[in-house]
């Protein structure tokens, strides 16, 4: 086990007790940080500190562990500077499947390599980090919290800029983790379509998923 429970001062109201809150051993974050520095160029790097902070703020709002939010944001971005080619590579060598989408956007491969690079890298993780590294690209059906909390501070992390993020990180606190989550989901869909992307089908699965059970959600409270 490589966490430890520690007191500590929430930065926002928590939806959870804050006694209960974990942090990773600092030896192991140091680690993780270390490599990370190697592994990455510098903007990297950069982002996943931003990511990682933002993501365990998004963690101690909504109940998410802090401190799994805090690990899996450093990590996501885990293989974010391997080249095209680097990244079929190692999607062969892990037994992922290249399918003619990847091979049309070999970027979202580096959610699955690095996930499965980050779980030979570090196999005292538990499992749910693996997954949200994996899911913070195109995600899956279903998201845990810990995969929406990572994709939500993916994209809105400080060193971010795109029209109007900050009127997403206004509505932390203010709207619900699963609204956030859509909205978030909303923009990357709105912006592979306005470019001309290729999307991978998984996106839509996602989609239909959120827009169900939004509806199953309205259908209770009404
Ligand atoms: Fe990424
Ligand atoms: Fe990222």
């Amino acid at each position: 086990m490589t966490k430890t429970r520690t007191k500590k001062e929430p930065a926002h109201e928590p939806a959870h007790d804050a006694a209960d809150e974990a942090t990773y051993d600092a030896a192991l974050v140091e680690r993780i940080e270390r490599a990370l520095a190697e592994r990455l160029d510098k903007t990297g790097y950069r982002h996943s500190l931003g990511t990682a902070t933002m993501a365990q703020s998004l963690g101690t709002i909504y109940g998410v562990d802090a401190a799994d939010c805090f690990v899996a944001g450093l990590l996501h971005d885990w293989d974010r500077c391997r080249t095209h080619k680097q990244l079929i590579k190692s999607a062969k060598k892990h037994g992922i499947k290249v399918t003619k989408v990847m091979r049309a956007r070999p970027r979202l491969l580096h959610a699955h390599t690095g996930a499965a690079e980050v779980a030979l890298a570090f196999p005292e993780l538990e499992p749910q980090i693996i997954q949200a590294v994996k899911n913070h690209t195109v995600g899956s059906v279903p998201m845990s919290d810990l995969d929406k909390v990572v994709y939500i501070a993916d994209m809105i992390e400080p060193g971010r800029e795109f029209r109007k993020i900050q009127d997403f990180r206004e509505r932390i606190g203010v709207d619900s983790l699963d609204d956030i989550f859509l909205r978030c989901y909303r923009q990357s869909l709105r912006h592979l379509i306005e470019n001309d992307k290729v999307i991978h089908p998984n996106t839509f699965k996602v989609w239909n998923w959120l827009q169900l059970a939004m509806r199953d959600a309205a259908a209770r409270d009404a």
